[in-house]
């Protein structure tokens, strides 16, 4: 054991944190996670959760996982590599596939076990990954588990990729790797255009599609669709934890790449499998997005609406074409101060700050929400209006 003395800089580190105003402050969640929720012992307005369709309350979903339990139990009693390997992780796997048009398709814990998991098998010693600068967290700790070199290009930059890649060409492997929708400013990655740059430069390219999945494209799979380049992105990875309404990573690709993937993911052999509900949720989530086409048009309706009217009142919403909106104030104070306010005033949206940030572009972070009726973005948008105003950002 630490003798005492040894463990002082848990304090004292995280006083510096609350010092600097970077510490996260928890709220608590004391309902569902519906468009109507209680946080705090609040009704408000969800603006800040990536249950993007509602799908974490979905009737049919909560049903398959019932019965799921009736059927396989809590828990799987394994990785899936020994004895926890279950029917129904199969099934889903095939699902995926199936939604998806690949050949393949292999599940992980979460989506970030997906990429901490995938990425350093896939570039060893030797090989280089080049990544796009305002890729998430899960892809640069991935990355740095890796032996690979790593390089970065500016963001979405095409011409900067290009040189990146001529400037790679003596190593073994190149792997480009970027966020399909960039969590922080809600713009897409020119995914056609990363794949002909791969193509013509002989590269790999793995996108994490943690946003785009449930939401781009045709019945919301992802950014494939959405450029109409389904079978030419080498690695897919995407998570239930989002649009889907459940948790879980995955990837889906060729079954080479399925092969590949679990005999080599580290993540994947030592960490236990899903437990039965989850899997059978999840299966029920893409039939729901196969055969309920509402709730994607609906969360659509919703962002143009949304972003429209913000834009309107003169907030600057950056970069943004999905339903994550930002509403830039700059100073991260102001952020804060503006989440406060707009908590008070019923309404549930976080200031996202330096570091996630750049420094003099803080801002709240809305998320849209299908299952949000046209008086709700009202409340939402004047809450905004009248706030906005008082603290000047409009
Ligand atoms: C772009 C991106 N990739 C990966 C993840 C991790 O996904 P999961 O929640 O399944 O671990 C997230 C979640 O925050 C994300 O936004």
């Amino acid at each position: 054991m630490l003798m005492a003395g040894q463990t002082d800089f848990l304090k004292t580190e995280y006083d510096e944190l609350v010092a600097k105003s970077i510490n996260w402050k928890l709220r608590s969640l004391q309902s569902a996670s519906t468009p109507h929720c209680i946080v705090d012992g609040k009704e408000v307005i969800m603006l800040c959760s990536n249950n993007y369709l509602n799908l974490s309350n979905h009737p049919k979903m909560k049903r398959a996982a019932i019965e799921a339990i009736r059927k396989y139990g809590v828990g799987s009693g394994s990785v899936r590599a020994i004895a926890g390997n279950m029917e129904i992780h199969e099934r889903l796997e095939k699902k995926i596939a199936d939604y998806k048009h690949t050949q393949g398709a292999l599940i992980y814990q979460t989506g970030f076990a997906a990429n901490a998991g995938l990425i350093p098998a896939l570039a060893g010693q030797g090989d280089v990954v080049i990544s796009d600068e305002l890729n998430h967290g899960s892809i640069i700790d991935g990355v740095r588990l890796c032996k690979a070199e790593r390089k970065v290009y500016k963001h979405n930059d095409m011409g900067d990729l290009e040189r990146v890649l001529k400037e790679s060409a003596s190593f073994r492997r190149r792997l480009i790797i970027t966020d399909g929708v960039f969590s922080m400013d809600g713009d897409i990655a020119k995914m056609d255009e990363i794949v002909k740059l791969a193509e013509a430069n002989g590269a790999m390219t793995y996108v994490d599609d943690a946003h785009g999945e449930g939401v781009l494209g045709e019945q919301g799979r992802g950014i494939g669709s959405h450029y109409k380049i389904e079978g030419k992105i080498d690695v897919e990875m995407g998570t239930f934890s989002k649009a889907f309404g459940v948790v879980g990573g995955y990837v889906a690709g060729t079954n080479d790449l399925r092969n590949f993937a679990f005999n080599k993911s580290r993540t994947w052999l030592l960490s236990g499998s899903h437990p039965p509900a989850i899997a059978a949720a999840s299966i029920a989530a893409i039939e729901v997005m196969e055969n309920e086409p509402r709730h994607l048009k609906k969360l659509w309706g919703n962002t143009k609406y949304f972003k429209k009217r913000l834009q309107k009142m003169g907030f600057d919403t950056g970069v943004s074409q999905t339903p994550i909106t930002p509403v830039i104030v700059k100073e991260s104070e102001k952020a804060k101060r503006m989440s406060e306010m707009l908590f008070e005033e019923g309404v549930f949206a976080l200031p996202i700050v330096f570091p996630m940030v750049a420094a003099d572009k803080a801002r709240i972070r809305t998320m849209m929400n299908s299952g949000l009726k046209k008086e709700d973005l009202e409340k939402a948008l004047s809450a905004f209006e009248g706030i906005g105003k008082k603290l000047g950002v409009i």
